[in-house]
């Protein structure tokens, strides 16, 4: 035993990826070098999107919300809060009270059908679990101030006017792109006529995020999701958000909702993209767009593994070069696998073994699952150096001493190592005279919609004579 282990148990080192399979994925592996061209253009695409002159042509959108003031914990109340955009569709009952919070909530199904059919189709669904949902809680006499978390590009012109500029993610919906939804929910509510609401608010989900971990921490001044999609917002200086020109109401600082996803959209990241990427991108519900997003989130993450693995075992380096009927179907490696193989403890197979089984893979070896996880592995770890790079921009951007990053959404959660990955980077990244936190936000679509609602309301009473 050397010296280094004499005070310690060693656990024998974790078996390694092939060589060929290492050198095959390079190109999935981002360097700092590459990483530093990334923030340096995207520090760019910000400045952009943020001036007046340039946002129009700009890819990245910085969209201002009109959210100027963050939660000081003393909001109070009873609000609904709708949450569409992520893996599920969700009504919220949200109680306020000092720094109590409860909440209940029901989620329902979006069918396939209703997400890329017509709008209409979609509010009356939308107001029709609206409508279940009061009923079941006993809310029907009552009109409640809602707030609404529309995970979408939103050109905002209120707190309670969003128009959408296009749909990402998997839906497509006729007749909405241009409209602006608050309407489009209250045209349907109205429709069905058995529900009285009061819309306080349409939000995003990065800002309920951001909310949501701003009402117990101070210092938190940017949301992140890496959930179904990637996303960020932050707090701006009024005065740089040119697209904002209402009076400065004390605050000086606006949240901007940077809608990174679509960042590379005018080819500023060919630098790193692969052949996987842009395959990604021919197969999906909208080519061209989301190129960021495409590379970082849930998903697409289980398919580009996929692709991957499809690649060597082609190449005849993975699964003695013979795949399987399911491996070769678009969609079939879902994107839990990636965080349930890289759970498996180093050397131990027990999950990648069991997905094999389940993908017709019975033929594996040890060292096939060994380079089965390296797929995982570079797959996850560009998501969150991407990820890190664009936080990083958006710190040295703020220029705040110390910030708390509220982060949600699926992937941050259950994935095993991206939150450390990302600490790493970040801190590699990072001016050292900043100083960051990566903080679990919990719920920011449900508190979130509430307190933008409740903060809306306490500046109302504020202002009034
Ligand atoms: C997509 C949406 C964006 C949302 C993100 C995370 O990128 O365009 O608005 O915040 O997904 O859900």
């Amino acid at each position: 035993m050397g010296d280094a282990c004499k005070s310690k148990v060693c656990n024998p080192p974790a078996p390694e990826a092939s060589p060929v399979v290492k050198e095959k994925l390079a190109e999935l592996v981002l360097d700092n070098d590459k990483l530093k061209k990334y923030i340096e253009i995207f520090t760019d695409n910000i400045n952009r999107g943020l001036k007046k002159s340039t946002n129009p042509t700009s890819i990245v959108k910085c969209f201002p919300t009109y959210v100027q003031d963050l939660p000081n914990g003393t909001e109070e109340g009873k609000f609904l809060a709708l949450d569409l955009g992520g893996t599920n569709f969700r009504v919220l009952l949200v109680e306020l009270h000092g720094d109590q919070c409860e909440m209940k909530s029901k989620i329902f199904a979006i069918p396939q059908s209703i997400m890329t059919g017509s709008g209409e189709q979609l509010f009356d669904h939308i107001a029709e679990c609206l409508a279940t949902f009061c009923k079941e809680e006993g809310l029907e006499g009552e009109v409640l101030p809602l707030g609404f978390t529309f995970s979408f590009p939103l050109v905002q012109k209120g707190l309670t006017v969003g128009v959408l500029e296009r749909w990402t993610k998997g839906f497509k919906c006729s007749g909405v792109v241009g409209n602006d939804v608050v309407q489009l929910l209250e045209q349907a509510i109205s429709r069905r006529g058995d529900t009285k609401i009061d819309v306080c608010a349409i939000l995003n989900d990065t800002t309920g995020t951001l909310m949501s971990c701003a009402w117990k921490n101070h210092d938190c001044a940017i949301g992140l999701i890496i959930g179904t999609g990637s996303n960020s917002c932050y707090v701006e200086k009024q005065a740089n958000a040119e697209l904002f020109d209402e009076p400065d109401m004390g605050s000086g600082e606006v949240l901007v909702n940077t809608e990174w996803g679509a960042f590379g959209d005018d080819g500023a990241l060919d630098f790193c993209r692969t052949d996987y990427d842009k395959e990604i991108d021919k197969n999906s519900i909208n080519p061209g767009y989301q190129v960021h997003e495409k590379m970082i989130s849930g998903m697409y993450m289980g398919e580009l593994v996929r692709l991957v693995i499809v690649k060597l075992i082609e190449d005849g380096v993975l699964f003695g070069g013979k795949g399987s009927d399911l491996i070769n179907e678009r969609d079939r490696f879902y994107t839990k696998y990636v965080s349930e193989i890289e759970s498996d403890a180093p050397g131990s197979f027990e999950n990648a073994r069991q997905i094999c089984e389940e993908l017709g893979l019975k033929h594996a070896v040890d060292q096939d699952y060994v380079n089965l996880r390296y797929c995982c592995e570079v797959v996850s770890r560009r998501s969150a150096h991407l990820v890190s790079a664009g936080l990083v921009t958006l710190l040295h951007k703020m220029g705040k001493p110390v910030v708390t990053v509220g982060i949600d959404g699926s992937v941050y959660r259950f994935h095993p190592t991206v939150h450390d990955v990302m600490m790493e980077k970040m801190t590699e990244l990072c001016d050292p005279s900043i100083k960051f936190n990566l903080m679990l936000s919990e719920d920011g679509s449900g508190r979130g919609a509430a307190l933008v609602a409740a903060v809306a309301a306490r500046k109302k009473d504020n202002s009034a004579p």
